[in-house]
């Protein structure tokens, strides 16, 4: 049974930036559930994936260098670990993972043919398709051994979990590898990092939930690492259950003894974030009011859908952010989704003539702290929401 415990107000598609803010956008409610019997936590209104994923996504994995330097690595502990000979990369967005590997080992899918375009130009095989049953037999026909599929921040992106586990089971060899990597429950939960939860995040996972869904398509878990990317990320390494010749980490234990203290198998833990994340709000609120009151500038780093998240709840306008910066080409001069806040490129003149910017980006806080080294010196300040709202 699911049962309701935050509404996030009415919400635009958190990647919808439009050049006009008076454009009619399609909001929705956003409420978050829990389901008591398989322990998922998800938002309970669905949009089809082809309103989300398109030709205009401007989501793009590559431009940040924490993103990079993590496909970097798990690049290199595939090779070393699984030497696959062929690699399916599930929403392999602008190749950020793919391109560490030779043309003729890896195969990516990516519907928003925006980026798919982007690979497919490096001479990568990339499939701008969904994930759905359909491809995974063209894939099967094709191919003939794929023994390792990565799939990071896009599994929970997808309404109809049977069917990507079932498409994914039909096209993974037998002693093949699945390794899937997204927000952590647990790290979002602790974190009060409610704007994990926007409209193309259908699903957040546990590895108390993942463990129930794979369950059904008799796949388990032999491994799992806390990574520090999207705030707070789990990775999880899997096998079919019949493959013996794989021994299964203790990390996967003590992960699931984690979430169960923590009571992320309990509604309870849920409400009670609930409630911690309406007084967020209006503690967010409280501090932007009251620097605006003394009449100093507050603009904002990192145009995220999280961002877009957080102003709508909060219901922020420019009378509070002037501008959102971000060095993403396909974001700047349209406006944060469901406001009207203006989105600039990056520039460091523009962060000088501020007093106080708002992470945005939250989860990039080390990155950009060491960017805007001078910001911070000459007594700028950052204000964050997670794991509470403060200045900085
Ligand atoms: P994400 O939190 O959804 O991954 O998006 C990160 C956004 O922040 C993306 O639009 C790029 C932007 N960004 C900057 O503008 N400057 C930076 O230094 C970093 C790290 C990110």
């Amino acid at each position: 049974m699911n049962k309701f415990f935050l509404n996030l107000g009415i919400q635009p598609l958190a990647n919808n930036y439009l050049p006009n803010f008076r454009i009619k956008q399609k909001k929705y409610n956003l409420k978050l559930n829990f389901n008591t019997k398989s322990k998922i936590v998800s938002i309970s209104k669905r949009i089809s994936s082809k309103e989300m994923f398109h030709s205009k996504y401007p989501y793009r994995s590559s431009l940040s260098k924490t993103m990079i330097d993590s496909f970097k690595k798990i690049s290199l502990e595939i090779s070393k670990k699984f030497n696959p000979d062929l690699i399916l990369e599930i929403g392999s967005n602008d190749g950020a993972l793919i391109c560490n590997f030779e043309q003729n080992k890896v195969i990516g899918v990516e519907p928003c043919s925006n980026l798919a375009q982007i690979t497919q130009k490096k001479g990568y095989k990339t499939y701008d398709k969904y994930w759905d049953y359909n491809l995974s037999k063209t894939l099967k026909k094709k191919f003939k051994k794929i023994d390792l599929i990565y799939s990071a921040n896009t599994l929970t992106h997808i309404s109809d979990l049977d069917e990507v586990f079932r498409s994914i089971t039909n096209v993974l060899s037998n002693s093949g590898v699945l390794i899937i990597e997204d927000p952590s429950l647990l790290e979002c939960i602790k974190n009060n990092a409610y704007d994990q939860f926007y409209n193309e995040h259908i699903y957040v996972f546990s590895i108390i939930s993942l463990k129930n869904i794979l369950n059904k398509f008799n796949l388990e878990i032999f491994d799992v690492k806390n990574l520090q990317t999207h705030g707070g990320s789990l990775r999880y390494y899997i096998k079919r259950k019949k493959n013996k010749k794989i021994n299964i980490s203790s990390n996967v234990k003590k992960q699931i003894i984690k979430e169960v203290k923590f009571g992320l198998d309990k509604f309870i833990t849920f409400k009670k974030f609930g409630k911690k994340i309406e007084k967020s709000r209006e503690k967010l609120i409280k501090i932007f009011t009251e620097i605006r009151k003394n009449n100093k500038k507050i603009i904002g780093y990192g145009a995220t859908a999280k961002a877009a998240t957080v102003m709508n709840y909060c219901k922020i306008n420019s009378n509070i952010i002037s501008f959102f910066i971000d060095t993403t080409k396909e974001k700047t001069n349209k406006y944060l989704p469901g406001t009207n806040i203006k989105i600039l490129k990056y520039h460091s003149k523009l962060i000088k003539k501020n007093d106080y910017i708002f992470l945005g980006a939250w989860n990039f806080k080390k990155e950009i702290f060491k960017k805007e080294i001078k910001f911070i010196r000459r007594g700028g300040k950052f204000i964050t929401h997670v794991p509470y709202p403060r200045i900085i």
